[in-house]
């Protein structure tokens, strides 16, 4: 069979687009074109399922050309490239890659751009989508009145940056960041690519015991199971509907959830090699029980149950907590700033300081 080099375009959390193209990578298959704003440009020939739990949303590149110009006449270039689109070779791509088949029930398009135009962006989703629903031979759905598209539609993107004019299919059938088991949330839950990027630096070996302990909706451990299985996965929360949110969320995976204070958990002095946290001191949830005005009871708890070549990353909201996590005696060997639905958290990663080796010199 001939193989055809595959162009897509993975978008993500800002801040995450390092661990994007590091997850890019380790599927084995695939280069890296470009890392920019939000995004990562790739190439692939593998016909391979690419689940990338780092993304936000992973799309085909369908076809790309120059920009256009700013007038309402010029998007007649936009409805010539729509028909310029190879769409079985699109289709096969997206089935290879493992997306559904087809265009799905119908057509619904995205459109962006840079720069002052004449036009709208429904002008231009009008163009393109009206033009490839046609071809296709499914029904469009236009976003000008404000309807959300209906669900099984093929979601493309068109994308104007004063260079290029991309048009993108996404491979999947919904957005990558919404995940299946996610039936139940609470205040505060985090994004899935977060709680993913957040497992994957935690470097999980199965057999390690995995603690989070607010574990709210379950996300964390959760994606770490799906990261790494095998690993013994270890959630409390004081609050009872966040208890029955995790364990519903994960359903038969092995998550124990058990109602417990981070302030004073239930666990013998270094009982678990990683931890997995983002901890109730954002502005959508209150620390309650022991925690509530005692932020260094959870550092306390957390340097405690930590094996002494454990790892915690956390998910913190300021820089403030630092100082928490040297009191206790946990250095942050790697601090990430995310900006995340309008807030500037930092993804940090600590450890215990190892002993310095003794020089053998004089
Ligand atoms: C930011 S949320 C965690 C969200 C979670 N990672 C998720 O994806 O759903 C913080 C959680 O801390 C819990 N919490 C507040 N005080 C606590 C305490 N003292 N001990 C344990 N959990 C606590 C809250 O009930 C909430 O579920």
């Amino acid at each position: 069979m001939r193989t055809r080099r595959v162009f897509l375009v993975a978008r993500c959390v800002r801040g995450l687009e390092p661990a994007l193209a590091t997850e890019i990578l380790r599927t084995g298959s695939a280069t890296i074109d470009r890392i920019g704003h939000r995004e990562v440009g790739f190439r692939t020939d593998d016909h391979h399922d690419l689940r990338l739990r780092t993304a936000d949303d992973v799309f085909l590149l369908a076809h790309r050309r120059d920009d256009i110009g700013p007038h309402k006449r010029d998007l007649a270039a936009l409805a010539e490239m729509a028909r310029a689109v190879d769409l079985d070779a699109l289709a096969r791509a997206r089935r290879a890659h493992g997306g559904p088949p087809g265009f799905g029930g119908g057509v619904e398009i995205s459109a962006s751009f840079l720069g002052r135009r004449t036009y709208s962006r429904y002008d231009i989703e009008d163009g393109v989508g009206r033009v490839l629903a046609e071809r296709a031979g499914l029904p469009y759905h236009t976003r000008r009145h404000g309807d959300p598209p209906p669900p099984g539609h093929s979601g493309w993107r068109l994308t104007l940056d004063g260079t290029h004019a991309c048009l993108l299919l996404r491979l999947g059938h919904r957005p990558a960041h919404r995940r299946a088991y996610k039936n139940t949330t609470i205040a505060g839950t985090l994004h899935p690519p977060v709680a993913a990027a957040m497992a994957q630096a935690a470097e999980l070996r199965p057999g390690q015991r995995v603690l989070d302990p607010c574990c709210g909706a379950g996300t964390l451990l959760i994606e770490a199971h799906h990261t790494v299985p095998g690993t013994t996965l270890l959630g409390f929360d004081v609050d009872p509907v966040a208890c029955q949110a995790a364990r519903r969320n994960a359903g038969p995976l092995p998550v124990t959830v058990g109602h417990g204070d981070a302030g004073a958990l239930p666990l013998a002095d270094r009982a678990v090699d990683r931890v997995l946290c983002n901890p109730p001191w954002g502005a959508q949830v209150d620390a309650a029980g022991r925690l509530a005005g005692h932020p260094e009871r959870w550092w306390h708890e957390l340097a405690r149950v930590l094996t002494d070549e454990g790892r915690a990353i956390v998910l913190l909201p300021e820089a403030g907590g630092l100082g928490h996590a040297l009191a206790v005696g946990l250095a942050p060997v790697q601090v990430r700033q995310l900006s995340l639905f309008g807030s500037r958290p930092l993804l940090v990663h600590l450890e215990r300081p190892r002993p310095r080796r003794r020089s053998s010199g004089r």
